[in-house]
């Protein structure tokens, strides 16, 4: 992924030109060889140059604190309200019942590799098309103990029983994410939730930092200790996980000159902490209005929660009996 550390709106010609003219300089490098070790942290110095010169995308392209200006205020008092769901009296089979109003427009196919498709495009596609992702915010430290502190939306819960969570390492001109190298040297992290009154210090720790500054001053944020892993936990967030690796995917096959490697990194949680005040009893149910999360969203946006609606699970055995369609699917199953 490329992160667009721009402020404002990058013009859709100007980034797709820049990553179109990067695509042509970089393709005409020699192949990029790895060091022994797909460990090295990073790529050759002069592919790296080419690289950080085209990977122009992260520039300032505006007054945003001008067009900031112009907007309304946050509202920290907001309620979250509690509506119906969208079509409440939904039956099964129906599909989205709109009157085919979301059947009319055919889909644009696109091959994410075709040699013309500039990979920016397949960054802002993704990162605005699937959308709201929740931030895990992680706190790691290298083997010499130097800590660092950042957020990552190519993250997500993916069970339960075990706990487990998945973060993706988007490749960069030069050296590996320093989140992605400390989980590689000493295998531990915290992952902390991010709330909305914490997103400009979250935002602030995305700054590409040198390697070894840690980003906890950068954001003013402050450390609570762990107890199953070394790096801190964010004394902010009303949930901390810490964590172990316990698997790593790098995508070696797929490294342009350059830049760094892009890689996966599967964690599974050592323990939970919860703040004080923000679930039930037994811990088992944070409220929404305490976490009061944010989601990323395209280009530099972030969405909050401000309307919910709930739609109860049902069990086929019970439905089965009560509904014609679900009764024909059911005689009509062969395996049955
Ligand atoms: C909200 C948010 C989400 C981000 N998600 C990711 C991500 O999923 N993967 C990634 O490689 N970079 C992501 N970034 C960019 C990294 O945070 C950024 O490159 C940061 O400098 C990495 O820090 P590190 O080198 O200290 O690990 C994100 C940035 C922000 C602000």
């Amino acid at each position: 992924m490329i992160y667009v550390k721009t402020i404002g709106r990058l013009p859709f010609r100007q980034s797709h030109n820049l990553i179109r003219e990067y695509r042509v300089q970089t393709q005409s490098l020699k192949p990029f060889r790895m060091s022994s070790s797909t460990s090295a942290a990073t790529a050759p110095e002069g592919d790296t140059a080419v690289a950080q010169k085209n990977y122009k995308i992260v520039q300032d392209v505006g007054n945003f604190a001008e067009t900031e200006a112009k907007r309304p205020d946050f509202d920290q008092a907001k309620l979250i309200e509690v509506t119906k769901s969208p079509y409440p009296n939904w039956k099964y089979g129906e599909g989205v019942p709109d009157n085919g109003a979301s059947l009319v427009q055919k889909h644009h196919e696109i091959d994410p590799y075709a040699p013309d498709r500039p990979m920016i495009n397949n960054y802002r596609l993704l990162v605005s098309g699937i959308a709201p992702r929740p931030v895990g915010f992680l706190s790691t430290i290298n083997s010499e103990g130097q800590k660092n502190l950042s957020p990552f939306s190519y993250f997500q819960v993916i069970d339960h029983d075990p706990p487990m969570f998945i973060v993706g390492f988007s490749s960069r001109p030069g050296r590996v994410k320093d989140t992605y190298r400390n989980l590689k040297e000493t295998r531990e992290c915290v992952i902390n939730t991010v709330s909305e009154n914490m997103i400009e210090a979250v935002n602030a720790t995305a700054i590409d930092a040198p390697y070894g500054v840690s980003e906890w001053e950068v954001s003013g944020l402050h450390e609570a200790p762990s107890t199953t892993v070394k790096p801190s936990r964010v004394k902010e967030s009303v949930f901390n996980i810490e964590g172990k690796v316990i698997d790593i995917k790098e995508f070696t096959d797929h490294q342009a000159p350059g830049m760094s490697l892009a890689a996966t990194v599967l964690i599974k949680a050592t323990r939970f902490w919860v703040k004080e005040g923000t679930a039930d009893a037994d811990y088992s149910h944070i409220d929404l209005d305490k976490l009061r999360p944010i989601g990323q969203l395209g280009g530099v946006s972030y969405g909050r929660v401000t309307s919910t609606f709930e739609r109860p699970r049902s069990k086929w055995d019970g439905e089965v009996l009560k509904n014609e369609l679900l009764a024909k699917l059911d005689a009509a199953n062969p395996n049955k």
